[in-house]
């Protein structure tokens, strides 16, 4: 179990090459993104208001860009909470496993991309947050 706190979620500026063609950036891993990427998916269509993602992972580490638009996203490490706002496509948000997050604040048209360390799998979900309270404070996640 990873213990993780508020404190080893990084944001991380990814390259961007600027051009007045468009501007490119990329991320690598194993490099900008300090996992093996098992899966990628992406939240989009968000309606105005809604929220995403109010759980925590065992053992999935992810990666976030706001590939267009913006969002927050709130981490709790069950002491603490704290809010990331992405807004560029070149910073992506690192979050360890065993961290409490939503995703909210989603402006029109804005996509979420997500890179996961791990094949998607229920069972590595932690839903409930009493539950995600209940394991941090008994030094179980
Ligand atoms: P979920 O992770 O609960 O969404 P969020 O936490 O962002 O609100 O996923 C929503 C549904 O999508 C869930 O029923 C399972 C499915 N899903 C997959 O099948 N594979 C995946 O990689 C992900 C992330 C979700």
């Amino acid at each position: 179990m990873s213990m993780a706190t508020i404190d080893d979620v990084k944001i991380i500026e990814l390259p961007k090459c600027m051009d007045p063609r468009g501007n490119l950036s990329f991320v690598e891993q194993l490099h900008h993104i300090p996992f093996e990427i098992k899966r990628t998916y992406w939240i989009y269509d968000v309606p105005g208001g809604e929220f995403r993602g109010g759980h925590a992972f065992k053992q999935n580490e992810e990666f976030i860009i706001a590939l267009s638009g913006a969002f927050d996203v709130v981490v709790d490490d069950s002491k603490c909470k704290k809010v990331f706002t992405l807004n560029r496509s070149y910073y992506g948000l690192y979050v360890p496993a065993g961290l409490w997050r939503e995703m909210e604040n989603f402006s029109t048209n804005s996509v979420a991309l997500e890179f996961g360390s791990l094949h998607y799998s229920e069972t590595d979900y932690i839903r409930d947050y009493n539950v995600f309270i209940n394991l941090k404070e008994n030094g179980l996640l």
